[in-house]
């Protein structure tokens, strides 16, 4: 398949190597705001063919996208790459409003094309692994995930920068940047809770720097916590009456333990390269295209909605807003 790529940052870099570790893509085209970046991105990638005018891009001789640009960025690249015939894969959140996905989902859906969120969590085999270790816990009790990283560019944010991670003006800060990733399991495993109530820590820029959200249901409590600011040494963790499970990292699923009451420890999966893990994503991505019917695809789309949704009363809730 034939990819045009938006966006030069590191995690464009990281998309491309993994699906070139787990598919057969031909990346062709890079679209950046400078000639001069496009073009380093473009000899250190293996691409041909360097846009500058995101018009012309869209109309570019490939078939799908991957958008790493800017959260808001997302709704009007897309709306572009999808009007001009393309499937696209967005990096996540893949819209800042709920309203925003539903409309291009059905754009897509009009046009009979492909459009999902580039999220790990979906489309990683681990998750299937840690389904099947939560059925060997007895009844969960209470959840505690965890995506707490202490941000590259905090050290410039000290120095009276304002890196976009930490400008509201783009739709960032830690909820949509690490929180996301905290709420996809949650609704995945656990389903939509009774009651939500959240706390967000805010920085001078406006951004959130780091916030907790708890999700009430009637058997449990799922605790998220987020932040930027900071980095968390100890992981998340799965509760029940029969036993714990450890995750070392929530947006990857990677090195997870099963803890019996006895204390005795089951690996349930250990290691796995994060470029791996998004090559799973593109796996995914074009086994879609070649079967827009695979029912998987449904439950993917379905996710993003219902993630966009409590993405939206967490922010309405805690006061995080974008201007
Ligand atoms: N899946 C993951 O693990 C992961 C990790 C990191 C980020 N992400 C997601 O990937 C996306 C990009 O994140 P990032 O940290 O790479 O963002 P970024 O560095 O702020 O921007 C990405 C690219 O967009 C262009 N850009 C930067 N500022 C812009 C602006 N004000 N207006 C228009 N274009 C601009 C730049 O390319 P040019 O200068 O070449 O135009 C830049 O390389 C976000 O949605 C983020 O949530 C995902």
């Amino acid at each position: 398949m034939r990819y045009g790529v938006i966006g030069t940052g590191w995690i464009a870099k990281s998309f491309i190597e993994g699906a070139r570790m787990l598919c057969s893509p031909e990346f062709s085209a890079i679209y950046s705001r400078t000639e001069e970046s496009g073009c380093k991105f473009a000899a250190e990638n293996g691409i041909e063919k360097v846009y500058t005018d995101i018009n012309e891009f869209a109309k570019g001789d490939f078939d799908a996208v991957y958008i790493a640009s800017p959260n808001r960025l997302h709704f009007e690249q897309s709306k572009l790459m999808l009007e001009n015939g393309k499937h696209i894969i967005c990096e996540k959140p893949i819209t800042v409003e709920p309203e925003e996905l539903e409309e291009l989902q059905a754009l897509a859906k009009e046009k009979g094309l492909i459009y999902i969120e580039a999220i790990m969590y979906m489309f990683n085999p681990a998750k299937d692994l840690l389904k099947d270790a939560i059925q060997k816990i007895g009844r969960v009790t209470s959840v505690h995930f965890d995506f707490s990283q202490l941000s590259s560019k905090y050290p410039a944010y000290l120095r009276g920068e304002l890196p976009n991670i930490f400008n509201p003006a783009l739709a960032t800060g830690c909820l949509m940047d690490l929180g996301i990733y905290c709420v996809y399991p949650a609704l995945d495993l656990f389903g939509l809770p009774q009651k939500i109530t959240v706390c967000a820590h805010f920085m001078e820029s406006g951004a959130d720097g780091s916030g907790n959200t708890g999700l009430l249901y009637n058997d449990k409590l799922v605790n998220l916590t987020y932040s930027k600011l900071g980095q968390d040494r100890l992981g998340s963790q799965i509760f029940g009456d029969e036993g714990t499970i450890t995750i070392e990292s929530i947006s990857k699923l990677i090195n997870m333990k099963l803890v019996d009451s006895k204390g005795n420890v089951t690996e349930i999966i250990g290691d796995v390269a994060k470029e791996k893990i998004m090559g799973y994503e593109a796996q995914a991505f074009e086994k879609f295209i070649a079967d827009p019917n695979d029912p998987y695809y449904e439950t993917v789309k379905e996710r993003a909605l219902q993630v966009s949704k409590v993405m939206k009363e967490i922010r309405e809730i805690s006061g995080i807003k974008f201007n």
